[in-house]
């Protein structure tokens, strides 16, 4: 039985995590908060008319349909990005691999209002396909989006967009002309840090999939 006693004021100092509420002798419960972890961290980039483009880092990002394909992000109204995504309706996801980690923090605690994040992270701005916002040349997918509803939701406005169109880095593809994303070193981002998406653990269905027969055995087994 759950023993829901509060934790006291030394317990509450010594846990860091300041949401802490109540215990049981096992489990903590927290107050509703954002635990959905690890997630995607991406560098959205924007422009609006003709003034410099600019990078917001967003972590609250994510597929939300498959066909057609949609996707969402979510920005707070005080970003100097929200302006630029709301008058334009246009932005572009870029994907964040490892040699991008670096830039990827820059742009989230930097406003393109002080710095050009471009310049700065020595980051080049490559025309997209589809919309003006440009492309990421350094991220390995860029993900054109046109902007068609805006949800407000609180701290964060919720950007539902549609993908016009996706352009991978071709020097990314294997011989047999597949798509190397996992091997190329993607960021995934979970409570508070960045980390390398590591060892693969199985592929889609692999949980049913029959397996393979064993070949050696069959052969010297039943004719
Ligand atoms: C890892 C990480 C994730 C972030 N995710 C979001 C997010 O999902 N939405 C948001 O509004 N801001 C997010 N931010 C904060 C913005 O990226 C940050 O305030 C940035 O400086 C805004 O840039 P701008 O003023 O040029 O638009 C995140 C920052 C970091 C470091």
């Amino acid at each position: 039985m759950a023993n829901n006693k509060f934790l006291n004021k030394k317990d509450l100092a010594k846990n860091k995590e300041k949401n802490v509420e109540k215990t049981s002798d096992e489990r903590l419960y927290w107050r509703a908060g954002n635990m959905l972890y690890p997630l995607p961290v991406v560098m959205v980039s924007a422009v609006r008319g003709d003034e410099k483009p600019n990078i917001i880092t967003v972590a609250w990002a994510g597929t939300v349909c498959s066909d057609p394909a949609y996707v969402s992000i979510s920005v707070r109204k005080e970003r100097f990005s929200y302006d630029i995504i709301k008058e334009s309706k246009e932005f572009v996801i870029n994907l964040v691999t490892k040699e991008l980690v670096r830039a990827t923090d820059f742009c989230g605690v930097r406003s393109g209002r002080d710095v050009d994040k471009f310049k700065e992270m020595h980051l080049t701005a490559i025309e997209s396909k589809y919309v003006k916002a440009p492309s990421i040349k350094e991220s390995p997918v860029n993900i054109e989006c046109k902007v068609e509803k805006i949800i407000p939701l609180g701290t964060h406005d919720m950007f539902i967009a549609k993908v016009l169109g996706v352009t991978v880095d071709g020097k990314r593809m294997d011989e047999k002309g597949r798509f190397e994303l996992n091997k190329s070193g993607l960021v995934t981002y979970s409570h508070g840090e960045y980390f390398e998406l590591g060892k693969k653990l199985g592929k889609f269905g692999f949980s049913v999939s029959k397996k393979k027969p064993n070949r050696k055995k069959q052969k010297g087994g039943k004719k």
